[in-house]
């Protein structure tokens, strides 16, 4: 999961996926293109709002893209098309560029549909960046759920 500052969209998705798909063994992790926030816990915001869905996120510690990840992680799901645009600078061939993904591509294929940025909002922005999210992560738990996990099981 990757936003700008690794404070506020990314760890709330870490937090709602990864509750989504408790104990499957898939690795769920969210970073910043940028290094602003790096070392910070998530903003309070995003704290207060994924606490108030049972999603505790206080524990993750902000950090920023690197080239490893591309190879780390099957899936690389941005949140707008800045991320998208920075990490195709970044990305080193095909196989790279393919596993970068719009995280509301599994609502609306194709329209690069940005999950709107609450850091300069209030808790409301907040609120619906999480429902965005929390609709988005209902899909892709469902895909990985049938896709992923029944090929790793054999
Ligand atoms: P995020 O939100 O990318 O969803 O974590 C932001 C966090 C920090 C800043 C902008 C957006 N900032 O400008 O510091």
């Amino acid at each position: 999961m990757v936003c700008l500052g690794n404070i506020c969209r990314s760890p709330m998705a870490e937090g709602i996926l990864k509750n989504k798909l408790k104990s499957s063994g898939i690795q769920i992790d969210s970073v910043g293109t940028a290094a602003y926030h790096t070392g910070e816990s998530p903003d309070y915001r995003a704290i207060d709002t994924a606490r108030r869905h049972n999603i505790d996120i206080s524990g993750h510690i902000a950090r920023q893209f690197k080239t490893s990840d591309f190879s780390n992680y099957d899936i690389i799901y941005v949140m707008d098309e800045y991320n998208y645009n920075d990490l195709l600078k970044l990305s080193g061939n095909a196989e790279e560029r393919s596993k970068i993904k719009f995280i509301t591509d599994v609502l609306h294929p194709g329209m690069k549909v940005a999950v709107p940025d609450p850091y300069y909002g209030g808790s409301e922005s907040f609120e619906l960046t999480y429902q965005v999210l929390n609709k988005s992560c209902d899909e892709i738990a469902a895909m990985l759920t049938n896709n992923y996990i029944k090929i790793r099981k054999g």
